[in-house]
């Protein structure tokens, strides 16, 4: 089977990891690897470590890294574990890392794993088979209180608490096993078109994606481990396809890129917050129609990036010497 998918922002992406002029890139994300070879190509001395939960991309990725494998090592894992995965191979810093968070085409596009909509196939929605639970799993054995839930705070679906119900109603008769099937409760609950104008399943399916692969922790997990493990100087890049996942990375380089998180009425920092990050994209890049025109799914993707400052994470300066003016942070008294 080929592996078809088309890197998104990938001019944008390799021009901010390689101004670092990075030795070591971990890519957490790997997929088809189409944002790594990219990166191998342009940057001759670098060595490359090619994450991914899924096997297949892994094979796919084995075979486009092949020119460059004497400086890849690929490793199936969830980037949540990067720190785990890096120091096994004896890295205990990295200058690059890079997220491209979600689904890559082939899993969306092939029936069997379940994460379409589109076409019919089992209920499973899982990026790495070996895990244990299912969206099949989800529907069968979840309270309604917690369908709800998830497809609410998940999907930010409005008739959350509608198809929950009629999920449980509908299993009365046999479990939940096709995703035309879900669909379709989906589409006969919210009406044919949902608020936003997009197929009526599309929240309730990402929702249940989501929790399935834990996707959200993960994201949240990984943050600070990747900015544990960045070298001085060394970049972050994340793109994101969602408002959750994108509020997740918005809100952490913030708080890392602040030098004071005292209430603002305090006349003097008592925070003793080290600055961790420093901001290389203000507002976060975005495809271009031209992309967009060639690959609609980069029309919801989000590029944030960052570099790591000099301060060292773990050491506490003294209270006493951290007690600064405010006016020394730039904030106004
Ligand atoms: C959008 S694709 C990446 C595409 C890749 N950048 C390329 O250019 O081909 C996302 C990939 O990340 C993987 N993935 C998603 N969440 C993951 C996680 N928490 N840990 C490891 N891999 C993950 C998926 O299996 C998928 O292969």
């Amino acid at each position: 089977m080929t592996f078809q998918h088309q890197p998104v922002l990938l001019g944008q992406t390799v021009e901010i990891i390689a101004g670092c002029n990075p030795a070591r890139i971990l890519d957490g994300t790997l997929g088809g690897a189409g944002h790594s070879s990219e990166l191998l190509k342009r940057l001759p001395d670098a060595t490359l470590l090619g994450i991914d939960r899924d096997q297949v991309a892994l094979q796919a990725a084995a075979q486009k890294l092949q020119p460059y494998q004497d400086r890849t090592k690929l490793v199936q894992a969830t980037f949540s574990q990067m720190t785990q995965v890096a120091n096994k191979i004896g890295w205990t810093s990295v200058d690059a890392i890079l997220l491209d968070i979600g689904v890559s085409s082939p899993q969306i596009d092939t029936p069997e794993r379940g994460f379409s909509f589109r076409q019919d196939g089992p209920l499973d929605m899982r990026m790495n088979k070996n895990d244990a639970v299912t969206a099949a799993d989800i529907l069968n054995t979840s309270t309604q209180e917690d369908l709800e839930t998830i497809i609410r705070d998940y999907g930010e679906e409005r008739k959350a608490r509608q198809i929950a119900r009629a999920i449980v109603k509908r299993r009365e008769r046999s479990p939940w096993r096709s995703t035309r099937e879900l669909a379709q409760l989906v589409e006969d609950v919210v009406g044919f078109k949902n608020q936003h104008g997009l197929p009526p399943a599309t929240r309730t399916f990402q929702a249940l994606r989501i929790a399935v692969n834990h996707e959200l922790e993960e994201l949240e997990n990984a943050l600070p481990s990747a900015i544990r493990l960045l070298s001085p100087g060394g970049v972050i890049a994340v793109i994101t396809f969602h408002s959750l996942e994108d509020r997740i990375v918005k809100q952490t380089f913030q708080h890392e890129a602040a030098t004071c998180v005292c209430p603002p009425k305090m006349p003097l920092c008592t925070c003793n917050k080290i600055q961790t990050l420093e901001l290389i994209t203000k507002k976060p890049i975005t495809a271009d129609e031209d992309e967009i025109r060639l690959n609609p799914r980069a029309s919801c993707a989000k590029l944030r990036a960052a570099r790591r400052t000099n301060q060292p994470i773990d050491k506490k300066t003294d209270n006493q010497e951290s007690i600064t003016n405010k006016s020394n942070h730039g904030r106004q008294q």
